[in-house]
């Protein structure tokens, strides 16, 4: 009895995994991965994991991702899309005075954050020194929660294309997604709610502001998320990884080196599938998302690939 259910099982496993082979190899029926965005180091291995995703289908996937340009769109006709912070930087709530400062902040700590001649470890203090300020000088303009609406409305902030369709299906699913995020996470959170998208198997993590009674800012609450200290989520967000303790398929998502360490920690990982965006130092940095991630996709600003993924899994 035993014995035939494992052979049921494995004969419906192997077919499924022909079939991704087929498709890997004869390249027809996941055409995304022909396009010219699409890199990979080792694609044997994307393959085996993808199977194993596809084995543990629904009920064992969940999604870790970051936000800014990975959800989020990079640039839009080669205009810069704005991070949640720029959402708040360029809006009309701030003085000028601030924007300046704000921006000479961004010039200065953004060249540290993607310098390819600099390790993690070497660029984290200047990421603390960053946030420290920019948060400093939000709290400064006493922004409004009420105000944050419309705010994320007049914005240039945009999902990338793609973004219903792979939401939708994480929902339809049920999959957990767990969005930890280095930005704001009141501005993160209106972004996707104005989208349609913000639906109950969404965690996000990320800084969020800290509201006087009147509902102006005063601070920021918990500790600090910065683009290289997101080592320890797993560690800070104990219960929520003991609630989906069971989900132990991951599909990883990011666009920043930093990103990689996001499931760390995590226990019970059967398969993890790394996708990484290069968006930006694209030919000093492509060897070295290489060797971290899966799947680099290069100036892609779409969600074609993952949601490919999600369609052979779900
Ligand atoms: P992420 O973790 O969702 O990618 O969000 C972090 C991004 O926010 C990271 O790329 C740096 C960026 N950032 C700004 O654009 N402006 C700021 O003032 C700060 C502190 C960070
Ligand atoms: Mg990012």
């Amino acid at each position: 009895m035993q014995l035939g259910s494992f052979t049921v099982t494995l004969g419906f496993w192997r077919k499924r995994c022909f079939t991704v082979k087929m498709f890997q190899w004869q390249r027809l029926l996941m055409p995304q991965f022909e396009k010219k965005t699409v890199h990979m180091r080792d694609p044997e291995r994307v393959e085996q994991i993808i199977c194993g995703l596809i084995k543990g289908g629904a009920s064992k996937l969940q999604i870790i991702t970051d936000f800014d340009m990975t959800l989020s769109k990079f640039a839009v006709n080669g205009k810069r899309c704005p991070t949640c912070h720029n959402v708040i930087d360029n809006c009309r709530l701030v003085t000028e005075e601030c924007r300046t400062k704000l921006l000479q902040l961004k010039n200065k700590y953004y060249a540290i954050e993607i310098d390819p001649h600099l390790t993690m470890e070497e660029k984290y203090p200047f990421m603390v020194e960053w946030y420290f300020q920019s948060h400093s000088l939000l709290v400064e303009q006493r922004l409004e929660k009420d105000k944050l609406p419309e705010v994320v409305r007049e914005s240039d902030a945009a999902l990338r294309e793609g973004f219903e369709h792979f939401f939708d299906r994480l929902h339809q699913h049920n999959v957990p997604v767990f969005i930890f995020s280095a930005g704001l996470g009141d501005v993160l959170e209106e972004i996707i709610r104005q989208a349609g998208v913000y639906t109950p198997n969404i965690k996000v993590v990320s800084n969020f502001m800290d509201f006087d009674d009147n509902g102006i800012v005063k601070g920021f609450k918990g500790e600090l998320i910065h683009v290289y200290n997101k080592h320890d989520g797993a560690l800070r967000n104990t219960e929520y990884f003991k609630q989906v303790r069971e989900y132990s398929n991951i599909i990883l998502m990011g666009d920043s080196l930093g990103d990689l360490s996001m499931a760390d920690g995590v226990p019970n990982v059967e398969n993890m599938l790394k996708i990484g965006f290069l968006n930006d130092k694209v030919e000093e940095q492509l060897d070295k998302y290489l060797d971290s991630y899966d799947i680099v996709l290069v100036k892609d600003e779409t969600l074609e690939v993952p949601n490919a993924i999600l369609q052979k899994v779900l």
